[in-house]
């Protein structure tokens, strides 16, 4: 493997097009497929401090791999006044993500400003951010005071020598359980623990993980490791089911299905028969959930996602940045929702063979 990968960060963007007749937003908006949009996902920086195998390989993020340079970011205030935009459609939960969220610079300052807005029906918004865990120890307590509601964190292995050789940085599980331990006493739950397992790498540790977790206040989820962006040589046959995920723990500790919390959840929700709590298995290769897909993605430098899958953003900072004025943007923002037909994991199941496109945005820079 001497070939060098070049990452695509698009570039290509198209300014995202204001219609001519703005009409007011009546807080639902439906896509091509009648689907709402509930979700909106933030991305605050392109960075971090991880060079997890499945998402950033050394070989592709490393010491010559340009990053966004901080003046491409939104600032905090573009994206409190996007996010106003989008409540205004009908968004309801806002989620941070990278990168490492919590490596950018007074996030907590970023987490007040949003804290303030309100649903279109006067709710506080679900707000939450997802991490890898290594700050968190040092940050829950601010977070929490700056009004996050809860965090979601990444841990796939609970033998040190698997993790690190996931996390690519020699960072320990013990430093992660700390912040996860943090985050429990600050108050920010409920709290949410997603392992990506990928066959061959750390599928031995489905079983520790179940067990460490069972009865514990963290709810563990398994991640179907799935083929986004371009740069982590994704094979179908390093994708363990979620179906085997389930066969495996209910085999030690029996578990039965229970019904989703919201329409749209990435997870499907099982929980233990002698009352141990639930897991979660999010399948997005073996069961896609497009169907009810309601979550956007707004890139750190300001372009607006449909799709984790998809090729080409939409511009919403150069709007800003030119001048548009509030209408504009909610204009511009209901009609790529309303043309909005993706369904990237739906196709990929109908056709197992399809080639990894060479041309996805990376995950770090759409957010996850
Ligand atoms: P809750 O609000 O707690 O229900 O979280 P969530 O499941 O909406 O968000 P989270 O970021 O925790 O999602 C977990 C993982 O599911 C992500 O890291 C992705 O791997 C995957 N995922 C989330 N959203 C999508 C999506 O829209 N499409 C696909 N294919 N995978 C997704
Ligand atoms: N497959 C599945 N999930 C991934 N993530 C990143 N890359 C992948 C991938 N290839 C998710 C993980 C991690 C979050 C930040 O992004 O859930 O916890
Ligand atoms: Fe960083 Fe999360 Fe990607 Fe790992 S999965 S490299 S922690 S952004
Ligand atoms: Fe939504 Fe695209 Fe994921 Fe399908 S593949 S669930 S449309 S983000």
């Amino acid at each position: 493997m001497s070939e060098k990968i070049i990452v695509f960060t698009d570039q290509r963007a198209q300014a995202a097009y204001v219609p001519d007749v703005l009409q007011a937003p009546t807080g639902s908006l439906r896509d091509r497929l009648d689907r709402p949009l509930h979700d909106l996902r933030i991305s605050v920086t392109d960075r971090c401090n991880f060079r997890c195998v499945y998402c950033m390989p050394k070989e592709v993020f490393d010491k010559d791999y340009s990053y966004l340079p901080h003046s491409s970011l939104l600032s905090f205030e573009e994206i409190t006044r996007i996010a106003q935009v989008f409540i205004e459609h009908g968004v309801e939960k806002l989620r941070l993500t990278g990168g490492e969220p919590l490596l950018r610079k007074n996030i907590e300052k970023l987490i007040a400003m949003l804290a303030q807005l309100k649903t279109v029906h006067g709710k506080p918004l679900d707000l939450t951010l997802t991490t890898n865990g290594s700050l968190l120890a040092r940050k829950a307590q601010a977070l929490k005071d700056a009004g996050l509601q809860r965090v979601t964190v990444s841990l796939d292995a609970m033998d040190d020598a698997v993790f690190k050789r996931m996390n690519d940085v020699d960072f320990a599980v013990s430093d992660v359980l700390q912040g996860l331990d943090a985050a429990h006493k600050a108050g920010l739950g409920p709290i949410k623990v997603n392992m990506v397992v990928k066959g061959g790498m750390n599928d031995q540790e489905i079983l520790p993980m179940a067990r460490y977790f069972k009865g514990s206040p963290f709810i563990l989820r398994f991640i179907e490791y799935m083929d986004v962006g371009a740069s982590n040589g994704w094979k179908l046959d390093e994708v363990v089911p979620s179906a085997e995920v389930a066969r495996r723990i209910g085999a030690e500790m029996p578990i039965e299905p229970v019904s989703a919390n919201y329409t749209g959840e990435t997870a499907e929700r099982w929980r233990y028969l002698d009352g141990g709590g639930e897991i979660g298995l999010i399948s997005s290769v073996t069961q896609a959930f497009c169907k009810d897909c309601s979550r956007a993605r707004l890139s750190t430098e300001g372009k607006l996602y449909t799709c984790l899958f998809a090729t080409r953003g939409h511009d919403l900072r150069a709007l800003l940045r030119s001048g548009a004025s509030d209408a504009e943007i909610s204009g511009a923002v209901s009609h790529l929702w309303q043309a909005r037909g993706d369904r990237y994991s739906e196709l990929r199941t109908s056709q197992t063979s399809l080639p990894a496109s060479a041309r996805k945005v990376e995950m770090s820079y759409i957010g996850g």
